[in-house]
């Protein structure tokens, strides 16, 4: 593990979009159980993600596959017309509560990012993460596709999500990649190599489940507080989204971030 001193309070994800280091993860404003369906109260996460922004929060993290499709759309409509880094992620859907299905063609992967620039209200998506490497086409192909649309104008950066060292190289063989989302918090440590290795070549690292959540149980496992400073310190281009439906759970994990 290298150590790091200091705890920078933003980070510059691709080297262009500087962020507070404290995000927001969208997947719970959906139905639930399975995040599956529209938030029920719809005003109120909208209110929530502008207070979110109010509070300084600038990167919110949301996917296709979480609703599928009402997370975007919850966060296009609070948060569309705003400067924040807004990202989402493809390859993965949801057809129903409980089920998923992988799929990194070019032709889904092109489908998807069009829905997520009309559900986020924007006309370029700032980051758009590989939700999965789907088995059946190589991680080089999807990245490829994503790289193509990156040079029409409709994805600003190239993110991956649930991937290991030797897929991370294979995709920067093809092009930039801006950041990684993988699991890590201070009791689940598999992704500490990753971390590492993106620090040292000015990559995010975002990782998911930061308060030891199951993805698909409601609670923070661990200490929000000592786990979101643990994640801060661990490494500069961490950026946390903590995920929270509760406007006092918001304010307290800004309150950590800004404490630091
Ligand atoms: N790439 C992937 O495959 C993947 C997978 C899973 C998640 N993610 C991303 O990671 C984000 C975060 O993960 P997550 O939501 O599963 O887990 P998490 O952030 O570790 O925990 C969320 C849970 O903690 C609670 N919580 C949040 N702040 C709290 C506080 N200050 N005090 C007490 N409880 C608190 C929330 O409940 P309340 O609503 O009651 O606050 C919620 O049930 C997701 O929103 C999503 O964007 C990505």
């Amino acid at each position: 593990m290298t150590a790091y001193n200091d705890t920078p309070r933003s980070f510059a994800i691709g080297g262009d979009m500087d962020v507070n280091r404290i995000g927001y993860g969208a997947m719970r404003l959906t139905g639930q159980p399975g995040n599956f369906g529209p938030y029920p109260d719809w005003e109120g996460g909208v209110a929530l993600l502008r207070r979110a922004y109010e509070l300084g929060v600038r990167f919110f993290d949301s996917a296709y596959a979480y609703g599928p499709g009402w997370a975007d759309r919850i966060l296009g409509e609070a948060l569309g017309d705003s400067d924040a880094v807004l990202a989402t992620k493809g390859g993965v859907d949801k057809p129903a509560a409980g089920q998923i299905t992988v799929d990194g063609s070019p032709e889904t992967l092109r489908r998807q990012v069009g829905e997520a620039m009309e559900n986020l209200r924007r006309d370029r998506i700032d980051l758009f993460q590989l939700h999965r490497v789907d088995p059946q086409i190589p991680i080089e192909t999807s990245v490829a596709a994503l790289a193509e649309m990156q040079a029409e104008g409709l994805i600003r950066h190239i993110g991956l999500s649930n991937i290991d060292q030797a897929q991370l190289e294979r995709a920067l063989s093809v092009a930039p990649i801006a950041s990684v989302q993988n699991r890590f918090n201070a009791a689940e440590r598999g992704a500490e190599a990753m971390v590492d290795f993106t620090a040292a070549r000015g990559i995010a690292f975002i990782p998911y489940g930061p308060l030891g959540a199951h993805p698909m149980q409601a609670g923070a496992k661990l200490n929000p507080q000592v786990a979101l400073a643990w994640l801060l310190k661990r490494a500069p281009n961490i950026v946390v989204i903590p995920g929270t439906t509760n406007p006092a759970h918001l304010d307290a994990n800004v309150a950590t971030w800004a404490a630091l």
